[in-house]
């Protein structure tokens, strides 16, 4: 959701109302996505480097974190839509986290439609993380380090629950991957639009869709085997 500081720096406005503006998005986009027929959808919020920023800019994001779980949980229900968290959440704010919580219980029987919140989230603390948790499965004897495999490994990242994301769209023209999902994205389609996140639509992510639905996805075989059908 990139772009929202430049868009408010363009109006002389605080990084704030860049932030502010971009959750209306998240409701714009969330709701042209269930629409479309999108089943999951991961919003990187917050980064682990994020927390570097200017003290009053993280703060305002945590405010406008809580604002809006408190505003869409009604909405969420009535969409039977499930919230999920990926990131080490338990370092945000105890009222964030205490939202957080409300909405993932309140929301964790829906299935169909999924929205995914990276919080306090990087590739490379996920990595470290589904490391220990592995290593510590070995130790305790819940698995062999020589059955060690993308398949199992792949259970204690933050994802373990969530499929691997088909597309992925980056917003404000910057061309990075910046530390997300990166071994989930293996063999994403990876979209980079010049639009600022707060001025993303659902004409945006429909053109984003009809591109993907352009692309062959060979996952490493060749053309032919993919038209073929070879599996
Ligand atoms: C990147 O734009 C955006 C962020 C770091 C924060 C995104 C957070 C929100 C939209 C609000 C909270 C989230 C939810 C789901 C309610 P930037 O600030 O890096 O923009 P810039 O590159 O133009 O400065």
């Amino acid at each position: 959701m990139d772009g929202n500081g430049r868009w408010a720096k363009q109006r002389g406005l605080p990084r704030l109302e860049g932030h502010r503006r971009g959750v209306e998005t998240v409701r714009t986009v969330t709701d042209a996505a269930r629409e479309m027929g999108i089943r999951y959808i991961t919003l990187y919020a917050f980064s682990v480097e994020n927390w570097r920023r200017p003290a009053e800019e993280v703060s305002g994001l945590m405010g406008l974190l809580d604002y809006f779980l408190k505003r869409e949980l009604d909405t969420l229900i009535k969409n039977k839509v499930r919230l999920h968290t990926i990131g080490r959440t338990e370092d945000l704010p105890a009222n964030v986290q205490r939202e957080l919580n409300r909405v993932k219980a309140a929301t964790a029987g829906f299935t169909e439609w999924n929205l995914v919140l990276a919080l306090n989230y990087g590739a490379r603390t996920e990595a470290a993380d589904a490391a220990r948790a592995y290593a510590t499965a070995v130790r305790d004897g819940r698995e062999k380090l020589e059955d060690c495999s993308w398949e199992r490994f792949n259970r204690y990242l933050y994802t373990a629950d969530i499929p691997e994301p088909d597309l992925l769209i980056r917003t404000s023209g910057e061309t990075r991957i910046s530390n997300f999902l990166m071994l989930q994205l293996a063999y994403a389609e990876l979209i980079f639009t010049p639009t600022l996140w707060p001025e993303f639509g659902k004409s945006d992510l429909q053109a984003a869709v009809d591109e993907y639905n352009k692309r062959e996805r060979r996952f490493g075989l060749t053309s032919e085997q993919i038209k073929a059908g070879t599996k």
